[in-house]
């Protein structure tokens, strides 16, 4: 049997500083745990864009359909602020998601115990945080048509539409149930019922994909206003969290700060699977392109090995291999390793971005 293939896509700004430690990680897996993988690289986003025109182009679509996982490490860039909506670079990223169909996207926010006192909330708020946010990826107000601006009367109008079907809540509802079953066994599903019909039938269907399918899983709802406030007062009543597009945009970005550290999550966003038997699946990490320090040797690769570790346990069914290379980056942590993002602690120089994918090499090495 051939190797399983991944596609890297580093992108703009620290994504390539990262991605390169990633790249030490997968050889270190097939050098010491006869784990090769057949990897190959292309461009995305803003680099694309320089290179091609687009921010994706058409082979670069075509190969991340037929490979087993997809890494991607950041797009955007003050450089390309100013481009057509239809050519930035979050469009490349935009369109991977949607052709690959890649309707379940995976952000845990997990606090580890040496970084509690980054958080801005009370440490014993945040100690031991592990919920994972399910966000509908494909759907929602990102791809609701009609969208665009138009001409009314004598002044312009900005439209975007929320628009979900049954089907597309049900397969999303079914991600969250799933995971549930092999974490805290909880659901809490956040929409806005009490505004929008969308949320109305987004209700009904969690509802009933969870008592026809899924009734041994704890399940709540809660408006998504509410669940804002509640993840801030108390994170640690929830376990997963399903949601729409949009509101699992913002409520991810502040689930990752009650860890306090963005450079820290990672993320799957998860598909249908293919013909043998392996999800549809693109891992990245949830900070962005960061363009003030790219290119210094500066950024924190964990987000984007902690997204490989995802790959290693959803793409390539090596859940002992994934935790293995969780408790590396956990080692290293406790072991007072720190990024010029992680430093709080007084007299600790910061590690460049190679010095800490080196770290956690040799805490894999130590793991053997
Ligand atoms: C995210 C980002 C993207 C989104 C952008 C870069 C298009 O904020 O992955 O959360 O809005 O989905
Ligand atoms: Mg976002």
């Amino acid at each position: 049997m051939s190797n399983p293939s991944i596609l890297i896509l580093p992108g703009d700004g620290i994504g390539p500083e990262v991605m390169a430690e990633v790249r030490k990680i997968i050889s270190w897996y097939g050098d010491n745990r006869d784990l090769a993988f057949d990897v190959s690289e292309d461009l995305v986003g803003g680099a694309a864009y320089d290179a091609h025109g687009t921010p994706l182009h058409d082979d670069t679509m075509a190969k991340a359909q037929e490979v087993d996982a997809v890494l991607l490490g950041a797009v955007g860039g003050p450089k390309y602020d100013n481009l057509d909506f239809s050519v930035k670079p979050e469009r490349g990223l935009l369109r991977l998601r949607k052709e690959m169909d890649l309707f379940a996207n995976l952000r845990p926010a997990q606090c580890f115990d040496a970084l509690a006192d980054f958080s801005s909330l009370k440490k014993d708020v945040v100690a031991g945080l592990d919920i994972m946010i399910v966000r509908e990826l494909t759907s929602g107000i990102y791809f609701g048509e009609p969208r665009g601006i138009f001409e009314e009367g004598n002044e312009r109008v900005g439209i975007n539409t929320q628009r979900y079907t049954e089907s597309e809540i049900e397969r999303v509802a079914r991600s969250a149930f799933e995971l549930a079953r092999r974490r805290g066994n909880k659901v809490c599903s956040m929409e806005k019922a009490n505004v929008m019909e969308s949320g109305i039938l987004w209700r009904e269907v969690v509802q009933k994909v969870h008592d026809e399918e899924y009734a041994d899983v704890e399940l709540s709802h809660m408006y998504a206003d509410a669940g804002a406030m509640q993840l801030c007062r108390w994170p640690k009543q929830f376990d997963v969290i399903v949601t729409d597009n949009l509101f699992g945009d913002l409520l991810s970005d502040a689930a990752a700060m009650l860890t306090g550290s963005l450079g820290m999550l990672p993320s799957a966003s998860l598909g249908a699977p293919m013909a043998n038997g392996r999800p549809k699946a693109l891992y990245e990490p949830v900070h962005g392109s960061a363009p003030d320090i790219a290119g210094e040797g500066k950024a924190n690769p964990i987000a984007c090995v902690l997204s490989f570790a995802m790959a290693l346990r959803y793409s390539f069914d090596q859940g002992a291999e994934a935790d293995r290379l969780e408790q590396a980056v956990e080692k290293v942590l406790a072991d007072g390793v720190r990024t010029a993002d992680l430093l709080g602690e007084e007299g600790v120089t910061p590690v460049s971005t190679s010095e800490m994918g080196d770290a956690i090499i040799a805490a894999l090495n130590a793991s053997l």
